[in-house]
């Protein structure tokens, strides 16, 4: 599964490193490293909702808070 994060310059500001963080070490404890293929990608266009990242088609809204949830129940669920 492939998973993109927004990096362009409004996702960066709201803190798209400390997502991408975040799922590196969500990838990592759950030893998905060879299922899952993280992706940094510019401006999705929905700056005001950053930090973007999408998935399966789906774009969601990402935070250093929300981003644990988000993995648990869109990212895992449709891995296993
Ligand atoms: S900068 Fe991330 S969606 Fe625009």
């Amino acid at each position: 599964m492939k998973i993109n994060v927004c990096i362009g310059s409004s996702c960066h500001l709201k803190g798209s490193r400390l997502v991408v963080s975040a799922l590196q070490e969500l990838v990592k404890a759950h030893g998905l490293e060879t299922s899952v293929d993280l992706c940094g990608k510019f401006c999705m266009g929905n700056c005001q909702k950053g930090v973007s990242i999408e998935f399966n088609g789906k774009h969601f809204s990402a935070n250093e808070e929300n981003i644990e949830d988000l993995f648990h129940k869109e990212i895992l669920s449709n891995i296993k």
